[in-house]
């Protein structure tokens, strides 16, 4: 049986077979720890250095302010705690928005019983905050804010670099859950200004496990893992030198190609909105800004439709994730969509199609007729 169509890149990437190539000889037979001083050190530590370079280079930092973590949601973790913590002397006030990704809410929800306290400020019906919001939120005790470069369910690109000049007015330090947007849009730590970026391998092609934080030199963060100093002595343990050999490939891949990558996610997402908005005409929306969006991101509310019985309908062809959970007498709308406002008669039918590097237009074509088709079926 033929396997269906992935289209939820913002879920998970296939890895890359460059990553995988670059990963060969540290599965096969580069066993060494990086911080033995013996021969079988060697190749393992400059592999590790190497990676950094990689990743540095791709978001034009020095290699010196990146450190590695096991994805995303540890590098929004040490962000926020770390800074919490290394600067409690100062306040115990957050900035954050309603349609961050757990790993930023949970994380913030979860230093309350430590004094710390929380402004979760609201979005457009785009899902964009306001910089006016955010001067309006600040207290003396601020001392960070936390605004994502994307949101992973509707792309939303936010104004990040407005934001940061906000906190670097004000000494208040600026971290980025940039997980879905590395090697989706061009990244420029200095042009945006923040001082905390986070990245996940697993949104960029390479494998689930592995991540990185940008810390910019002047930032001071508290330990996230004691032990033997590795990583700055911010984050104790052995390296993952396997994986952190294939984030630096993937980051290499990612910049190398950005701009073809750019042009292959976009007319490939755009045939597939093309595609349903000329068949299912107005009972069909996007979800998130027109422009100012990830190139691959896709979120459609079905008007009428209930997002699990889509995907049981297509799931044997397209495989898509959904924006909403129907039960026999609730439903669940994601709370991104919540806070955009999106009315629960659209909100319920939302699917989220992500294209990304494998995706090709005869996939594109068939995902149309299925999903099309599927709509028509349901709306009757
Ligand atoms: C915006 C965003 N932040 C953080 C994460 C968590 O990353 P990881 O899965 O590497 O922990 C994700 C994963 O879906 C994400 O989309």
């Amino acid at each position: 049986m033929a396997q269906p169509i992935y289209l939820d890149y913002n879920g998970t990437t296939p890895h890359a077979p460059e990553v995988i190539e670059a990963m060969r000889p540290f599965l096969e037979h580069e066993f060494g720890n990086p911080s033995s001083n013996h021969w079988y050190g060697i190749a393992p530590k400059r592999a590790v250095a190497k990676a950094r370079k990689q990743v540095a280079s791709l978001l034009k930092c020095d290699p010196e302010e990146i450190i590695f973590t096991s994805g995303g949601t540890e590098s929004n973790n040490h962000a926020i705690k770390g800074t919490a913590m290394g600067q409690k002397g100062k306040g115990n006030h957050i900035i954050t928005c309603a349609i961050e990704h757990p790993a930023v809410l949970e994380v913030c929800r979860a230093l309350s019983p430590y004094g710390f306290e929380t402004t979760s400020l609201p979005v457009d019906r785009q899902g964009i905050v306001d910089p006016d919001d955010i001067k309006k939120a600040l207290r003396p005790g601020t001392i960070l804010i936390s605004i994502m470069h994307s949101n992973n369910e509707v792309g939303t690109l936010q104004p990040v670099a407005e934001i940061a000049a906000i906190a670097r007015e004000h000494g208040i330090t600026m971290h980025t859950d940039a997980a879905q947007s590395v090697g989706k849009v061009d990244l420029d730590v200095g042009a945006l200004g923040v001082d905390l970026l986070s990245i996940a391998g697993h949104k960029l092609y390479a494998p689930k496990g592995i991540g990185a934080l940008y810390i910019r030199d002047s930032v001071h963060l508290e330990k996230f893992c004691h032990g033997a100093g590795q990583e700055r002595g911010l984050r104790a343990g052995t390296e993952n030198v396997l994986e952190i050999v294939g984030l630096g490939a993937a980051c290499e891949i990612a910049e190398q190609r950005l701009e073809e990558g750019i042009a292959h996610m976009r007319s490939l997402r755009d045939r597939l909105h093309q595609g349903l908005a000329e068949r299912l005409g107005e009972s069909v929306m996007l979800n998130g800004h027109p422009e100012k969006r990830l190139p691959n991101t896709l979120s459609l509310s079905f008007k009428g439709l209930e997002a699990n019985r889509m995907l049981e309908e297509i799931g044997l062809d397209v495989a898509a994730s959904p924006g909403a959970a129907c039960h026999s007498d609730t439903v669940e709308i994601s709370h991104v969509l919540e806070a955009m406002d999106v009315p629960l008669d659209w909100a319920k039918g939302t699917l989220r199609f992500t294209v990304g590097r494998m995706t090709t237009a005869e996939q594109i074509d068939r995902a149309v007729t299925v999903i099309s088709s599927a709509a028509g079926k349901l709306q009757g």
